[in-house]
């Protein structure tokens, strides 16, 4: 979470792949825990809307969530991506071989089958030991890896992963339209994202546990924030059967605009827009924490404007949408169906 103060609990800096002292890992965690049962917090964490009183279980050495961020390379220049607007992350980023550190961590049990993994970025498919990583961590047994990918390059280990029921993606397309994602992305992938997705979909095992491949939609205010694109995200998304579809709102401006109430509004209204279609299309969504976050902001910052939280995140809740709309929106679907992507 973004917090005032950074919120982000730093245990160890300036990483170069060497292998590390566990033991002494952890004890600065439990520096850290003392600190938050005791009502403090670290420095990063202070203003977090997020902190609750909860209890704090005994904890082994092990890891029940690691984030692989691979800043080495990347094949697109998101316009909302901070690592392109900082171009020195993946020029002064070293690689190192991954896979000893991460064949250390699971021989010293600091990776157990239960931990769930996220692996994102830069773009880790283009790391040369990308294939060989998710190959180890399929072998380990680990039963959960979540991988943000931008899809223009297939793996079949991938796809092994998926059919495993280990394996889900997330693919972050921000747009309805080839247009729009040349424009945010400066590449044009377009086709092959979706050609890729639909590859990584058709390897779903229906019995494999919970795994999926979702994609997502960033809302740029002033860029893609129309409802045609969300529509038309959501139709590819359906035609190429994603698990669901993810919004969230791009953090930067965020940052730089959280005084923004008519925005704001809008962001709101097309957060409902996004979920109405999505419910009427039988299509999972997923309202990403940030835009929650953000709108509980928003709701603080203008009291009078305040929007209905449990209202707006309750799926329970029917999304209700006029039949002649309906109509045009299934028709809209069948036509995209008739073109290949
Ligand atoms: C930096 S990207 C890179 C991972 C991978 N190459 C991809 O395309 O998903 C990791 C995730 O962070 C999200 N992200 C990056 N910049 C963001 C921003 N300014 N606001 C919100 N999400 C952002 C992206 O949508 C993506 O899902």
């Amino acid at each position: 979470m973004i917090t005032p103060t950074g919120g982000q609990p730093v245990l160890y800096k300036d990483y170069t792949g060497e292998l590390i002292d566990w033991d002494d890992f952890f004890k600065k965690r439990e520096e850290h825990i003392e600190l938050m049962k005791n009502g403090s917090s670290i420095k990063a964490c202070e203003g977090c809307l997020w902190i609750r009183e909860k209890d704090w279980p005994e904890r082994k050495n092990e890891f029940k969530y690691i984030l692989i961020n691979i800043w080495t390379k990347c094949n697109l220049k998101c316009i909302y991506c901070d690592t392109h607007s900082n171009i020195d992350v993946i020029n002064n980023t070293k690689e190192y071989d991954i896979i000893k550190v991460l064949e250390d961590m699971i021989n010293k049990k600091v990776i157990t089958p239960n931990t769930k993994i996220d692996i994102a970025g830069g773009e880790a498919a283009l790391d040369k030991n990308f294939n060989g990583m998710i190959e180890l961590l399929l072998n380990s047994g680990i039963k959960k890896i979540n991988i943000s990918t931008n899809a223009t390059i297939y793996s079949d280990v991938v796809a092994k992963g998926i059919n495993k029921g280990v394996i889900s993606i997330i693919t972050s397309v921000d747009s309805g339209s080839e247009k729009m994602f040349t424009y945010i992305k400066k590449v044009n992938l377009w086709k092959k994202t979706w050609q890729n997705l639909k590859k990584y979909t058709s390897a779903l095992n229906p019995n494999g546990n919970e795994n999926t491949v979702k994609t997502k939609f960033i809302i740029m205010p002033g860029v893609n924030d129309s409802k045609e694109e969300i529509l038309n995200f959501i139709l590819y998304s359906k035609k190429i059967n994603a698990s669901g579809v993810l919004l969230n709102i791009d953090q930067k401006w965020v940052c730089e605009h959280s005084d923004d109430c008519k925005t704001n509004l809008k962001i709101i209204e097309l957060t409902k827009y996004f979920m109405t279609i999505s419910t009427a299309l039988n299509i999972d969504w997923t309202v990403w924490a940030h835009l929650e976050d953000f709108i509980l902001r928003h709701n603080r910052n203008f009291a009078d404007k305040a929007i209905d939280i449990d209202l707006i995140f309750n799926k329970e809740v029917n999304f209700t949408i006029p039949n002649e709309r309906k109509e045009i929106l299934f028709a809209n679907f069948q036509k995209l169906f008739l073109p290949k992507v």
